[in-house]
């Protein structure tokens, strides 16, 4: 039997699409509606770095004002300790008002009485986005009574957080127990491009993986070894790939917890017949500021006072050459610690190279849309997705937590 048939089989048994839509609900009209979004945004002096997550949105939202609903958001913020306002919504409910072109109130803390008397009396076809879920530590832990309190404040709940539904968190999984859930525009679009790019991937299918979420990003990886010609590493995650071979990373970011996995994961990767490629070329520096100590060495030759940065320009002629015989391409993760503009380059030469090629792309993640925002660029990507680990894991198992307790059609 081919193998290429084999990888169909697999995945279609694993996917399961058949979740009812926010425009398939028949009695839309003035309800009272919770949607949980990834407003997940890298903040950069307060500023928005990329709004792309709140743009995504936007579908869902205007299609519900339209149907006079009361609109009540829910989303995330980085990963604060507790109630920390620099991972305050509030930026993020002022380019949405901007963007909607309608007022959008911030909810400081829902739980309070005053507050959620607010909720209940908002007015049709208004929005309200509380602040920060993650300031409750009940809303990883899942917690149920946590999760009551938040749907008793809507009739339903719609969840459009494509890029945090691997999450089993109160918000996305949890509300489900006390609110029937339906997925909302954003969420089906990225089903639906992902699974039809998954289902017959044209091949060789070929996946970058960059960023530095080394623990979730390395199990996901092990599971891709099945759909994946080849898988190429680059940012920190390849860092820890290349110190499990045992080469000196210096002070670069490994996460030593994952070694002993990563060396399990090479392992499978020859018995499963995909190459795992590493960066054969890494950029150093002995401070992520200081341009003119820049050097550009093999990946054995990291001296220990110094850290990887950025993949080189060696490594990003190598990728380019396996791009040019891609029939698809995925790709998540930056290559490098890109919020420095010293360490773009790698990156930026790896999307160009992907945009040229003639092969089908999807590139995703929070911080890999902040660091492409080449507009003209990035329209020559097939399909950029808000999901970054949630793209990969729903690669890798066909569906995610969040999309699984919604109703079905
Ligand atoms: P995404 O959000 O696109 O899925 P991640 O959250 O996994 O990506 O990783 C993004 C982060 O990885 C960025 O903050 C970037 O600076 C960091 N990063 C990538 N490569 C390196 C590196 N070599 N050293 C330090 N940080 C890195
Ligand atoms: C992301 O940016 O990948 C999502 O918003 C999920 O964020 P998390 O990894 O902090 O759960
Ligand atoms: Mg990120």
């Amino acid at each position: 039997m081919p193998e290429g048939w084999l990888i169909c089989a697999y995945l279609s048994e694993i996917r399961v699409m058949n979740k009812k839509e926010v425009r398939e609900i028949s009695n839309i009209k003035n309800k009272r509606v919770l949607v949980v979004c990834d407003f997940n945004i890298s903040l950069k002096d307060g500023r928005i770095a990329n709004d792309t997550r709140i743009t995504e949105a936007l579908p869902t939202i205007n299609f519900l004002l339209k149907n006079h609903c009361r609109v009540i958001l829910v989303s995330h913020l980085g990963r604060p300790k507790g109630r920390d306002l620099r991972f305050s919504l509030k930026p993020v409910a002022d380019r949405l008002e901007r963007l909607a072109g309608v007022k959008v109130e911030l909810i400081n803390d829902f739980l309070q009485e005053h507050n959620r008397q607010k909720i209940k009396f908002m007015p049709e076809n208004s929005l309200i986005l509380l602040e920060n879920i993650r300031f409750y530590p009940e809303e990883k832990a899942n917690d149920p009574h946590f999760a009551q309190s938040l749907s008793q404040l809507a009739d339903i709940f719609i969840n459009d957080a494509f890029g945090a539904s691997h999450r089993v968190h109160a918000s996305i999984v949890g509300i489900s127990r006390f609110l029937p859930g339906f997925a909302g525009i954003l969420l089906s679009k990225e089903i639906n491009m992902l699974d039809g790019a998954l289902k017959r991937p044209k091949r060789p299918l070929i996946i970058f993986i960059g960023g530095a979420k080394t623990p979730e990003k390395i199990s996901v990886i092990e599971k891709l070894l099945d759909i994946a010609d080849t898988i190429a590493l680059g940012g920190a995650i390849a860092n820890t790939f290349l110190a499990a071979w045992g080469y000196g990373m210096g002070l670069s970011l490994v996460d030593y917890e994952m070694v002993e996995m990563a060396r399990v994961v090479f392992w499978q990767a020859t018995r499963k017949h995909c190459a795992l490629l590493l960066p054969t070329e890494v950029v150093i520096s002995n401070s992520s500021n200081l341009k003119d100590k820049i050097k550009i060495v093999g990946y054995d030759q990291v001296p220990p006072n110094v850290a990887i940065f950025d993949i080189g320009s060696g490594t990003n002629r190598h990728y380019r050459e396996l791009i040019n015989t891609a029939g698809t391409i995925i790709w998540n993760g930056p290559m490098g610690y890109y919020e420095n503009p010293l360490f773009q380059k790698g990156t930026n030469r790896l999307l160009k190279d992907i945009a040229d090629s003639k092969a089908f792309k999807i590139i995703g993640g929070g911080d890999t849309l902040t660091c492409l925002n080449n507009k003209k660029i990035l329209a020559k990507i097939d399909h950029v997705s808000t999901g970054g680990s949630a793209m990969l894991e729903f690669m890798k198992n066909g569906t995610l937590p969040g999309i699984e307790v919604l109703q079905n059609k």
